[in-house]
C-alpha cells in the first residue's frame, strides 16, 4: 500500500503561544491539501494548545523519556505527551544524540516506551560530515538504525503505520545546503533494504522514509521525486505557514 507523503515540521526550541497563529494557518492550508499528511512537532508547551484547535494536522513531540514515570526532574514521559494530544514522537534526532549523549540503546528504549503509550515514532538517523568523508556513511546509518529501531514483535501492530524513518545527514541540517538527490537516493535505497530485512517485504516496504536537512520550497520537488522518499522532516522552513505549506504542496 502506498501511503500519503508525510510532511512533518520540527519546530525544535522555537515557539511560544504567539506561534499558534502560524499553526492555525498550517492547519487551514492542510485541509485544502488532503493528499499530503501534514504534522507538527512543536515544543512540549505547545502540544496541547495546537492539538485542541487542529482539525487536520496531527501534533507530536520532539522527544520523550524511556521510563513510565519517577524521579526524573525536567523529563516527560510518552504517556504524558500522548495525554497532551501528541500522536507521534520524534526520536533519535542528531541534536539529541549529540547534545544529550543519547545512545542507540537509549533511543530504542524510548521507542518501546512510545509504542507502549500508543504513539507513532519518527526514528531519525544520519551521519556526520566526517563519517561521510571517510566513506562509511551507509554502514554508520544502518548500524544506527539497527540499534535504535524496535523489533517487529515490539511494534506488535501495523509497522508501516507506527514507524517512520527520517534520514537527516547532520551536515545538511540548518546549513541551507541539502544532500544531493544522488546521495539521498543511495541512502534511502539502503535504508529500504534494511527495513525489509527487519520487518519483511510488505511492512518494511511500506514504511515511509523521510528526508531531512535544509528542505525548502524551492528544492522540495526534486527531493520528493527521488525513489523511496516518502516525505520530509523540516526544521527552519516549518516555522512559517507559507514556506512549510510550500514544501507540502510540492509533495502532492
Ligand atoms: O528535524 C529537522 C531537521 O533537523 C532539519 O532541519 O530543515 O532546519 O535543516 P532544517
Amino acid at each position: 500500500m502506498t501511503r500519503r507523503p508525510y510532511i512533518v515540521g520540527n519546530w525544535k526550541m522555537h515557539g511560544t503561544r504567539a506561534m499558534l497563529s502560524e499553526a492555525r494557518a498550517i492547519d487551514r492550508a492542510a485541509q485544502r491539501h488532503m493528499k499530503v499528511e501534514v504534522a507538527l512537532a512543536p515544543p512540549f508547551t505547545l502540544i496541547h494548545p495546537i492539538h485542541r484547535e487542529a482539525e487536520q494536522i496531527s501534533v507530536g513531540a520532539q522527544d520523550c523519556h524511556h521510563a513510565e514515570g519517577g524521579a526524573h526532574t525536567g523529563d516527560i514521559s510518552a504517556a504524558m505527551v500522548a495525554d497532551a494530544g501528541a500522536k507521534f514522537v520524534i526520536l533519535g534526532h542528531s541534536e539529541r544524540r549529540e547534545a544529550h549523549g543519547e545512545s542507540d540503546s537509549l533511543v530504542r528504549a524510548k521507542a518501546g516506551a512510545a509504542l507502549a503509550a500508543g504513539l507513532r515514532i519518527i526514528m531519525c538517523c544520519g551521519e556526520s560530515a566526517k563519517t561521510r568523508d571517510s566513506g562509511r556513511a551507509v554502514a554508520f546509518v544502518k548500524k544506527q538504525l539497527k540499534g535504535s529501531l524496535p523489533s517487529a514483535e515490539e511494534v506488535n501492530g501495523d509497522i508501516a503505520e507506527r514507524i517512520t524513518v527520517a534520514y537527516e545527514p547532520i551536515w545538511a541540517i540548518g546549513t541551507g545546503t541539502a544532500a544531493t538527490v544522488e546521495d539521498i537516493a543511495q541512502m534511502h535505497a539502503e535504508i529500504r533494504g534494511l527495513l525489509v530485512e527487519l520487518y519483511g517485504e510488505e511492512q518494511g516496504g511500506a514504511v515511509r522514509i523521510l528526508y531531512g536537512g535544509s528542505v525548502k520550497p524551492d528544492n522540495a520537488a526534486e527531493i520528493f521525486a527521488v525513489p523511496d522518499v516518502g516525505g520530509a522532516l523540516v526544521g527552519g522552513a516549518s516555522l512559517t505557514a507559507d514556506s512549510f505549506m510550500g514544501i507540502a504542496l510540492a509533495a502532492g
